[in-house]
């Protein structure tokens, strides 16, 4: 019996970061990645509980693997934010799972697959009845957990690469259900971190992402976020464009503008969210700023690093927002001026404290609201766009178009994607001049400068 795994990954980029840094163990174990889940010995579910949504997906596809299971021998792990909330429900629904591991327990799946694999071969497997559960993190610790960040992951080829530098969070905010999934904030030694970055380098990947739930609340040692930043973006040889995700807008400080402005490396691309234009929503949201000190953020950072662009999450229709509060929201996007927003309406999440929450918008004024802040934002989004025609910029060679192979994508420092001709097929992950000659829906079509 061959040593194959296949993980699928749900929810954001630190789940993403923690399946590739998975793979990493278990390819240096001696796994193997399978093609397909169905062929793997084992499938790992990497998954998300911010939304029932998300959690209904992962229960149509325990249906999926139950059949699977009928069929063939496969052990099946629950992984992630679900196995933290709701383990006892799983255990009862689904016993077909093999093991529950929590999101401070995901390095010890290679080991549990290990011993799992030597009971198989040596055929002592004897039929079980319940899933084993590894999750638990004391969420209302006030103080640093055990959260282990897994090694480097990097494959040959890759030129993009999310580096973890922090995980969990601290703020509650009453819709979200992140801190109750990942517990207390934890930051990783930025010895660590930088050895990371330095090993990623030294392979030739072009970009990363610092990623946490709140990086900019990082905190090691004596060393802040503005610290780790210099000393990420010291001697990089190939790295072109360092990102962070996400900030949190109360912690964002001068000194980690200042450390943007002066380290050439850092995309000038900020993603902040910001939720809501009404002070009254942000309080309720228990966002701890107020929206003139969100303007003031973006205004500040703008004065300072004139071609900065940012993005944002907004949401609508939170319990409470009255037609002033969406039209507040309204005004600071067009003040802001953002290139991209993720846009959403809020749905109650069982286990967060909005759910409570009287004066409950209807389904229908979320939806109009919803598209009005869509249309609005699609027509300032084509507008700042615009603004960048004719230009020359540096863009990342990210993939050879699927529609036309004689053209090519990538993208520039602002996370815009060009799609440009080119007579011979360039490296993915090499760094380019293209100027920028028109917009096509949303992409760029540009040309090779200086070719
Ligand atoms: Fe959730 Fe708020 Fe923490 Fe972000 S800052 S992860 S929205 S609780
Ligand atoms: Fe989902 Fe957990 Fe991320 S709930 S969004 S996978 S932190």
């Amino acid at each position: 019996m061959e040593k194959t795994f296949f993980i699928e990954t749900y929810g954001c980029q630190m789940n993403i970061a923690e399946s590739n840094g998975l793979d990493s163990l278990l390819i240096e174990d001696g796994w193997k990645r399978a093609d397909e889940a169905k062929d793997a010995l084992a499938v790992i579910l990497n998954t998300c509980s911010v939304r029932q949504t998300a959690e209904n997906r992962i229960w149509g596809r325990l249906g999926y693997f139950r059949h699977i299971k009928d069929e063939k021998q496969q052990i099946l792990v629950l992984a992630g934010c679900m196995a933290e909330r709701i383990p006892e429900e799983l255990t009862k629904k689904a016993k077909h799972i093999d093991f529950i591991v929590g999101t401070n327990n995901k390095a010890k799946i290679v080991n549990l697959l290990d011993e799992k694999y030597k009971t198989l071969n040596e055929k002592k497997s004897k039929k079980k009845s319940k899933p084993e559960i590894i999750t638990g993190f004391q969420p209302l610790l006030d103080k640093q957990g055990d959260y282990p960040f897994i090694q480097t992951y990097y494959k040959v080829n890759d030129y993009s690469s999310y580096v973890p530098i922090m995980n969990g969070c601290n703020n509650f905010c009453t819709y979200c259900i992140v801190p109750y999934v990942r517990g207390r904030e934890v930051s990783r030694d930025a010895k660590e971190i930088a050895k990371e970055i330095q090993f990623l380098d030294s392979q030739g990947v072009k970009e990363v992402c610092l990623l946490g739930q709140n990086v900019n609340s990082y905190k090691f040692e004596n060393l802040n976020f503005a610290d780790l930043l210099h000393i990420v973006c010291k001697d990089l040889k190939n790295i072109e464009f360092v990102r962070f995700e996400s900030p949190h807008p109360k912690d964002f400080s001068d000194e980690v503008i200042e450390a943007i402005a002066t380290e050439r490396k850092i995309a000038r691309h900020l993603h902040i969210p910001m939720q809501s234009g009404s002070t009254k929503i942000l309080n309720s949201m228990n966002r701890r700023y107020t929206s003139e000190q969100y303007i003031t953020l973006i205004d500040k950072i703008k004065k300072r690093i004139p071609e900065c662009t940012f993005s944002t999450d907004v949401m609508v229709g939170f319990p409470g927002e009255s037609q002033e509060d969406f039209q507040k929201t309204l005004d600071i996007m067009e003040n802001a001026g953002f290139l991209e927003a993720f846009m959403y309406y809020w749905n109650p999440r069982e286990g967060t404290k909005a759910v409570d929450f009287p004066n409950k918008v209807s389904q229908e004024v979320k939806l109009k609201r919803l598209e009005i802040l869509i249309d609005k934002q699609l027509e300032r989004t084509i507008k700042i766009k615009n603004g960048r025609l004719g230009g020359v910029q540096k863009v990342l060679v990210t993939q050879i178009s699927r529609d036309n192979p004689g053209q090519m994508l990538g993208k520039n420092e602002h996370g815009e994607m060009v799609v440009f001709n080119s007579e011979k097929i360039l490296e993915i992950g090499s760094m380019i001049d293209v100027k920028f000659i028109c917009l096509k829906g949303n992409t760029f079509l540009g040309e090779l400068f200086n070719e």
